[in-house]
């Protein structure tokens, strides 16, 4: 996932303040690193290397062969203005058909793992089993994870990544209603039915805040709700209460489906389950005290929003007390099947974020994204804090952030297994480029190893016990609210062709390079991406 400034004025002053600021580089943002061990053999035993991508976001075959309708399909065809492009996943980049070729390049290039979701609606097209199960979208998935399995790359399945079907949405408001929970566990239970012989690794949940957030509270994402003041034309909503409700039900439809793994499926299927949290890293704006807790209290916010409930059973206690009663509370039972749910933790991370202390509210105008009473941003005095994949992004890249999170969830929720997720950055799409040109992508392999570098050091030095990397994305795909606008492929695909064609950018062939251990060879982007092409 990633999230993308709808506001092109903006950006176009960006551009101008980042040139300026490109001469003051801070090296104290990335992590000390010794390039012979960013391959194989720098990392544990057993460690795995994957990339990810999310349903909505390549499969396309929205209306085919019996799959009903989701939440996205209806926001991107409904209100089509709400894309920065105004397009939508219909034909996306073709994942239902071309799954083979996403496979034979994950295999291409190496990869131990693929994390992929599963589109609800596909095989549920009414959003519970008394509505009908669509056959075609059971073996959709059967022939992925199967061609998977027989290419030796692990199956990595996130079981909903934002695409509520839309029948649930009509029928209650999807996640506002605690009726979510009882139909998100029984599409689980049939998962775990149909795949659980050959998946063993779960998440249940993608970035519960991306959902709460930017679907309830800003009103960008689907379903595109927020309080009016807010001035997105949203078709309802109240951003001062519904993302708490939002993120209250997939917590407890997160830990029921745990809960249904490990007292059902867990001991047959020894498989492992957990849920994909994402989160900037935020630093003080100035160091002081103000703005210290404000980075604090900006942490609880994204991330101890979903951390703490899944860990020790309560909300942070700067939510509770910000909040008050609009922050739903968790009964005894609740608490306690909360506490502990999971076996490890995937973590989606992109960037760091300052966190500036915030104290007036106005209460006439309360909502989730001021709450905290920190105001996150990416500039300090006009200063990026770190470098931007484009114009469009909302990122700053901030590699040493990666190795505070990773020690900060040590430190903080007993040393969990972690496997990030997610991790990457995008591109802007510029249709004008020659082929050559559009793969030579330095600045994502750039990312990818001042990552890599910190990623080792919180593990070496830190003694984090992480177990796998995942690059987003492996191809390019539609970005949401951004639409066809940005790339984050590590593997090229021209939008104009009818084909769809997948081609290694440098940063595919470096991962490449990388996993096969060969570092002595180092080529040029130049001349790796013309030999390929
Ligand atoms: C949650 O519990 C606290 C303490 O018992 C109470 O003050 C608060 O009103 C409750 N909140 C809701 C939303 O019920
Ligand atoms: C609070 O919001 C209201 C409603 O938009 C507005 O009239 C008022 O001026 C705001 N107050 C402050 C202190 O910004
Ligand atoms: C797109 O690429 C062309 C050809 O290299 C270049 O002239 C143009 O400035 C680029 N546009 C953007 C928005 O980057």
């Amino acid at each position: 996932m990633a999230t993308q400034l709808i506001l092109s004025v903006f950006c176009a002053v960006l551009s101008v303040v980042l040139v300026v600021a490109n001469s003051r580089v801070d090296n104290s943002a990335k992590c000390g690193c010794d390039e012979a061990l960013i391959n194989r053999r720098g990392f544990p035993e057993g460690f795995i290397f994957g990339s990810a991508s999310a349903a909505y976001q390549i499969e396309g075959a929205y209306n085919e062969n019996g799959k009903g309708s989701t939440m996205w399909d209806y926001f991107t065809h409904t209100y089509p203005e709400k894309i920065l492009d105004g397009t939508n996943g219909d034909v996306a980049v073709d994942s239902y058909h071309l799954y083979k070729d996403d496979v034979q390049i994950a295999k291409e290039m190496g990869l131990d793992s693929y994390r992929f979701s599963i589109t609800w609606a596909r095989i549920l097209p009414g959003g519970t089993i008394s509505k009908g199960v669509n056959q075609d979208g059971i073996d959709y998935y059967n022939n992925l994870i199967n061609e998977l399995v027989d290419a030796g790359i692990e199956p990595f399945v996130t079981m909903f990544h934002l695409d509520t079907p839309q029948a649930l949405e009509d029928a209650y408001g999807g996640f506002l209603s605690s009726q979510m929970v009882a139909d998100f566990e029984e599409f689980a239970d049939l998962l775990f039915r149909e795949f659980g012989d050959r998946v063993k690794k779960w998440l249940t949940v993608n970035e519960p805040w991306c959902l709460s957030n930017l679907g309830y509270a800003a009103g960008i994402f689907a379903p595109g709700r927020c309080s009016e003041w807010v001035g997105r034309n949203c078709v309802g909503g109240d951003s001062a209460t519904e993302p708490y409700i939002v993120t209250h039900n997939q917590l407890l439809a997160h830990a029921t489906v745990v809960k249904l793994y490990r007292t059902k499926y867990q001991e047959s299927q020894k498989g492992e389950i957990g849920m994909a949290v994402n989160t900037f890293w935020f630093l003080p704006y100035y160091n002081t005290d103000e703005h210290l807790k404000a980075a604090d209290r900006a942490l609880d916010f994204m991330f101890g929003w979903v951390m703490d409930p899944i860990t020790f059973g309560r909300y942070p206690e700067s939510m509770r007390t910000r909040a008050g009663s609009r922050l739903p509370n968790f009964t005894k039972e609740e608490a306690d099947m909360l506490k502990g749910s999971y076996d490890f933790l995937g973590l989606n991370y992109y960037s760091g974020m300052y966190a500036k202390d915030n104290p007036i509210i106005n209460s006439s105008k309360l909502s989730f994204t001021t709450d905290s009473g920190a105001k996150t941003t990416g500039l300090r005095d006009g200063v990026p804090l770190g470098d931007q994949g484009c114009s469009l992004s909302r990122y700053y890249t901030y590699p040493k952030g990666f190795r505070e999170i990773l020690r900060h969830i040590k430190d903080k929720y007993n040393n969990p297994a972690i496997y990030v997720t997610e991790n990457g950055i995008d591109e802007i799409r510029n249709d004008s480029l020659p082929l050559s040109e559009a793969l030579r992508d330095v600045k994502r392999k750039e990312y990818f190893y001042d990552h890599l570098c910190c990623l080792r050091e919180a593990i070496e030095k830190d003694g984090v016990n992480v177990k796998g990397y995942f690059a987003w994305a492996l191809t390019d795909n539609f970005e949401w609210a951004s639409g066809y606008l940005v790339r984050f492929g590590i593997y090229y695909i021209d939008f104009n062709d009818k084909l769809f064609r997948r081609f290694p950018k440098y940063s595919a062939l470096w991962l490449k390079s990388i996993l096969r251990g060969r570092i002595d060879e180092k080529p040029a982007a130049e001349s790796i991406v013309s030999s390929d092409h």
